[in-house]
């Protein structure tokens, strides 16, 4: 089954203090931008990648584009002040499209089976989002006091590859943008038309580089998989 992908790349990554767009660092050597889109570069399930830059940062990442010979973006306008308008700006820029996957560009380490796996939820379901188990005790606080201990076993950390049918997605996002609400994940935006969408267990490893910490776990990710074993 064939899809296309929306990855917002036009933050700032302020928490990673880096004085720049935290996606041009580099792991082993390669931009974080990079990795992320070689990713889909290399799926043949992939038809076409959609891309929200910054504007300022257009010909450097055409640039980069062209270096690390990433063929198929097909698209990068302008992202906005929110992670979601950036990716409402890919989704203006679809035309005929099923099955679009909105990820990251700051998660490099999505792996293909999880990918695959999501694409196959949102053809048969609708929506299907990633997610691993949360691992930590998890209580409510309020004012700095424990109100109680929240169950453990239905919570679930979310991450990116989010999968929808084009049309749902189209149509959460319209409604979003018309009533002027922001969520913080583009199910959030499908939650409120009041359709399912089902979870799909990925991996601890699908980290988003948001801290200089994930800098070096995303290095030991790397090397481990390489062969260097580094846990
Ligand atoms: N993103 C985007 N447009 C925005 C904000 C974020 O395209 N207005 C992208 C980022 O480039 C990143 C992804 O959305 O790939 C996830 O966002 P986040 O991890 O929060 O990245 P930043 O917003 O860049 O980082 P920070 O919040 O620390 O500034
Ligand atoms: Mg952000």
């Amino acid at each position: 089954m064939q899809y296309d992908v929306i990855l917002p790349a036009a933050g700032s990554g302020k928490r990673m203090g880096a004085n720049q767009n935290k996606l041009f660092l580099e792991l082993a050597g390669v931009p974080i931008l990079i990795h992320t889109l070689r990713v889909f570069e290399q799926d043949t399930q992939c038809r076409a990648i959609y891309l929200a830059v910054k504007s300022e940062e257009r010909d450097y990442i055409q640039q980069q584009l062209a270096q690390y010979e990433i063929h198929k973006v097909v698209a990068m306008p302008d992202g906005g002040e929110e992670r979601q308008h950036s990716v409402y700006a890919c989704m203006q820029e679809i035309k005929n499209s099923e099955i679009v996957l909105v990820h990251d560009a700051a998660r490099p380490f999505i792996e293909l089976p999880t990918i695959h796996e999501l694409v196959q939820q949102a053809t048969e379901k609708g929506a299907a989002i990633a997610g691993v188990r949360a691992k930590d005790t998890m209580k409510n606080v309020q004012d700095g006091k424990i109100q109680e201990t929240v169950d453990r076993s239905n919570l679930w950390m979310i991450q990116t590859p989010q999968a929808f049918r084009f049309e749902l997605l189209n149509r959460a996002e319209q409604q979003a943008a018309e009533d002027g609400f922001l969520g913080t994940d583009e199910a959030m935006l499908v939650e409120r038309l009041g359709e399912a969408i089902y979870i799909v267990e990925s991996s601890y490893e699908n980290i988003k580089m948001t801290t200089k910490e994930d800098l070096v776990f995303g290095e030991a990710i790397l090397n481990r998989r390489t062969g260097g074993h580094s846990y």
